[in-house]
Formats: C-alpha cells, structure tokens, sequence
C-alpha cells in the first residue's frame, strides 16, 4: 500500500514530549494567536507531524520541502505573538552582522527568524545533510545557491604570524539566483543547491526552517567559502573559492 509522506505523518503524529512541552510553554506564554487554524502551535504542528517522517523510509525530501513552502506560504508571520515580540524587540547589536532569533527547535527541525540591516548579509556556505525553505517576511533578498563540484588541487597554507592555517581550493557551481520578495520562498535540498549565499538589498527579515535541526556533527561539518572576486568563472557558472581544512 502507497501511503503520502502527510497521511503518513498524520497517522503516526505523535508529538514527541519536547514539543508537546513546547506547544504547552506557547499557549501559557499567549502565543496561540487569534486564528485556531494557523496559529503559531497550529504551525508548528504540521511542521513537527512532516519532519518526523525524515527517519522512516517513508521519507521523500522533494514532497516534505513542497509541503512546507506551502504551509510558510499561508502563514503571516508577524501575526504570531512570539515572531511579533522578536520583531517587537530588535536592537542591531551586532554591527555589519545579521541578528538571529531561535524561534523554536527540537532534532528534527528548527524554527529561526534573521534580521539584517542594509548591507549585513550571509556568506557562501553548506548545510551538510540539511534541507531547507527560507520565507522573506520583509525587505528583498538575492539569493545565490550552488552545488559542490570538485576540489582543485592541494590544500594552500597560509601564514598568520607564528601561526598557518590551510585552505582547500574548490570549484562551486551555480544552480539558480533569485530575486525575493516578502512572501516568496527558496528551497534547498540536502543534495541540491545545499551551498546558498543570502544577499538582502535593504532591511529585510527572513524566516527559515532546517531540517534536521543544527546538531554537533553538522555544524561542525557546516563548511564556509571564501571567494575572491577575481576567481568568478562567469562563463561557465563556476567559482572558485576556498574553505578552511585543518
Ligand atoms: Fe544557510
């Protein structure tokens, strides 16, 4: 029998007791909101009873990624009390640095809202085994995404001080740039488009969902590339970049 990625994780929806504990801490907290159908809990809800499925063979990333966007495209995220508060209350305290709040996490997924000033953005960078949809709530955002291709040639080593360090050259390839706006959504798999580069164009604020939540493996395998502008392969859709190997 054929059964969907949702009836399956309506059936076996069995919410696990941190998030029963958190859906709890969120009705005591207020954050229930005046729409029963699509407040915060509601949200987190569907969310929880999809990304459950990840460890089953059940599991297809395409059909959960879709199914996501579409439950962020109905949400109004500055309608939940707690994404309100945190908007409510955002100071720049990091400057030339993006602000990020923790909306809600748990091993399978987590929840987080960014918030950038005019010209703070995220460099090129991976989510190992991680997917993810990305909602702009405000602002315009140009989102670069790309594929690992190969590494090129041997580790360089670069002095600083007493001390070296040593980067491996890389190529990555580019898999599609976008132009969005608040309300739209991009997607990248765990296999596909996993390396992004987040670009707003002026104040902008984003809500993300990654699934599985960052844990110690993979944020110590997250990798960070350094790109030189003279290293853009523009003709083939390449660039060369470096990331940090010990
Ligand atoms: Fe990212």
């Amino acid at each position: 029998m054929r059964m969907s990625l949702q009836a399956f994780a309506g059936i076996s929806l069995g919410i696990n007791s941190l998030s029963a504990k958190a859906l709890k801490a969120n009705a005591f907290n207020g954050y229930l909101g005046t729409n029963p159908k699509l407040n915060w809990d509601a949200f987190l809800s569907q969310i929880i009873a999809l990304a459950k499925v990840q460890n089953t063979k059940l599991w297809k990333e395409a059909e959960y990624l879709a199914a996501v966007k579409n439950i962020l495209l109905q949400c109004n995220f500055p309608e939940f009390e707690n994404v309100k508060f945190a908007m409510d209350n955002y100071k720049n305290n990091r400057p030339d640095l993006f602000e990020h709040t923790l909306l809600h996490t748990e091993i399978d997924f987590q929840v987080s809202l960014f918030q950038f000033e005019k010209g703070e953005y995220i460099s090129h960078h991976d989510h190992p085994e991680m997917c993810g949809v990305i909602n702009v709530i405000s602002g315009e955002m140009d989102i670069s995404n790309y594929s690992f291709d190969k590494n090129v040639g041997e580790k360089v080593e670069y002095k600083n001080g007493d001390t070296s360090y040593y980067m491996q050259p890389c190529i990555l390839k580019k898999q599609k740039n976008e132009i969005l706006k608040a309300g739209e959504v991009s997607i990248l798999t765990s296999t596909d488009s996993n390396i992004h580069e987040v670009m707003p164009n002026s104040f902008a604020q984003l809500v993300d969902i990654f699934t599985p939540a960052y844990n110690s493996k993979n944020e110590k395998g997250t990798k960070w590339f350094y790109v030189k502008e003279k290293n853009y392969l523009e003709e083939s859709d390449k660039l060369l970049t470096e990331y940090f190997v010990a």
